[in-house]
């Protein structure tokens, strides 16, 4: 009898494709968690799972209530939005997956912080900022004050960047406040109803890496330590390099690994994956996040393991109590840049892709907005415009790689108002 996953798949999500072609390789049978309906759902009566992201307790109920029927060997929350529900569900059915409460904390910067704080895991300087406070400048003052300047504005709950904004001087925070809070306002997916909370943090900075592992009965095994070579000082924070081996001394890529287990341990972070994001501030590696949860967007292709496996292939094995894979890369480096967006409007096309391709050691040019998408850039944007993969005998070459090719991209942006643009590969692109 093959093991049976659940797989809860965000309609958004970028990591379908590869959790699924993971389960396939390990011979899995893989029942979707699915925000919808899938219109291929029919075909493989029993293969889908409906689950509210909002309504986590609810959503485990069901999946109990569908799992007394198919008994379930391991649960997977693919990315971001759906750790959450997967937590809850892993609870309930007793599967291997990190605890409500540590996920939940990790699902709000207010409660990681606090938890950080708590167990002294050094972290930069903060405070939160509430939303019933918005309006009250003397309180806004306060806060600011507490923390210093350079500071960061941030939302609570959001990913990749999004309302993420340095401000230099006290005008440039209360902007960037009320900028923050109106992008959330009108974001439907944001629950919070009035002035959101926010979050206001001392700005670090020196280089950034992010830690990619497994934690595995409460033991945190680092598969990779990423670079993030931009500069990143702001005001915005675009996403854009991974390069991995790092090139930090040894002794700061074994610091950065030990302040990450002690967040992961500080957090309760004990069963499945995490992606933990540092940076320097001074002599210390600061913890800036850990996420419940593998790499986000498609970057997760630039990990190859020994022995052929994937990062989910990982996953996936842990989950479900089959043999753990050997979390060991393959030699050489390897990198992702992350399609910086030009402009804001609609996607006309990316030209050149075929001469991006044609540098050595670019392994792979893909664009996940279709032609006629809209382009949102940060702070308010909330999608990859796609990614450039590149593999070497260095870091450095790796980088190098992946710039030329960038340089070798045009990027075509019309007019504003285009259609918006269609989620990358939900659960529906995904079965195909
Ligand atoms: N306190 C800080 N000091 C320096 N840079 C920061 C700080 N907070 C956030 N950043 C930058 O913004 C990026 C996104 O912030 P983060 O808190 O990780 O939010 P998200 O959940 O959107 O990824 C970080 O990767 C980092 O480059
Ligand atoms: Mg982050």
């Amino acid at each position: 009898m093959p093991r049976r996953v659940l797989l809860v798949l965000p309609r958004r999500t970028y990591r379908a494709r590869a959790f699924l072609a993971a389960a396939r390789r390990l011979d899995l049978e893989v029942v979707v968690g699915a925000e919808e309906p899938s219109t291929l759902a029919p075909r493989h009566p029993g293969a889908e799972v409906l689950v509210d992201l909002h309504q986590p307790g609810a959503s485990a109920r069901r999946v109990a209530t569908y799992a007394a029927t198919h008994p379930l060997d391991g649960i997977v929350g693919v990315d971001e939005s759906a750790v959450l529900v997967a937590a809850h569900i892993a609870d309930r059915l007793a599967l291997p997956f990190h605890p409500v409460a540590a996920v939940a904390a990790t699902r709000d910067k207010r409660q990681l912080r606090r938890r950080l704080a708590a167990a002294g895991v050094p972290q930069p300087r903060f405070q939160e900022l509430p939303g019933s406070v918005a309006g009250d400048s003397a309180a806004a003052a306060a806060v600011l004050a507490a923390v210093g300047l350079p500071a960061v504005v941030k939302p609570v709950d959001q990913a990749a960047s999004r309302g993420v904004i340095r401000v230099d001087t006290a005008g440039e925070f209360v902007a960037a406040v009320a900028r923050v809070r109106a992008l959330l306002a009108a974001d439907p997916e944001c629950a919070a109803s009035g002035p959101a909370p926010l979050l206001v943090e001392r700005f670090a900075a020196g280089p950034e890496v992010a830690v990619e592992g497994l934690v595995r009965d409460g033991v945190l095994h680092v598969l990779a330590t990423f670079d993030k070579p931009d500069p990143l000082q702001g005001p915005y924070f675009e996403e854009s390099c991974l390069v991995t081996p790092s090139r930090q001394s040894p002794a700061r890529q074994a610091r950065a690994a030990t302040v990450a287990a002690a967040a992961a341990e500080a957090l309760g972070l004990i069963d499945g994956p995490i992606h933990a994001e540092l940076r320097w501030d001074g002599n210390e590696a600061r913890c800036l996040e850990v996420a419940a949860r593998s790499i986000g967007g498609q970057c997760s292709r630039a990990l190859r393991l020994v022995d052929g496996a994937t990062l989910e292939e990982a996953i996936l094995r842990d989950a479900c109590g089959l043999p753990p894979a050997r979390l060991e890369l393959v030699p050489g480096a390897a990198g992702v840049l992350m399609l910086p967006i030009p402009a804001a409007g609609t996607l006309d096309g990316v030209g050149g892709q075929a001469a991006a391709r044609a540098v050595p050691g670019v392994e792979e040019v893909t664009v996940t907005v279709p032609r006629g998408g809209r382009l949102v850039p940060l702070p308010e944007g909330d999608r990859y415009l796609g990614f450039l993969f590149a593999r070497g005998p260095d870091a450095a070459t790796v980088e190098a790689a992946l710039r030329e090719a960038h340089r070798r991209l045009q990027v075509r942006v019309t007019e504003p108002d285009g259609p918006a643009a269609v989620p990358p590969s939900g659960p529906v692109a995904a079965w195909r």
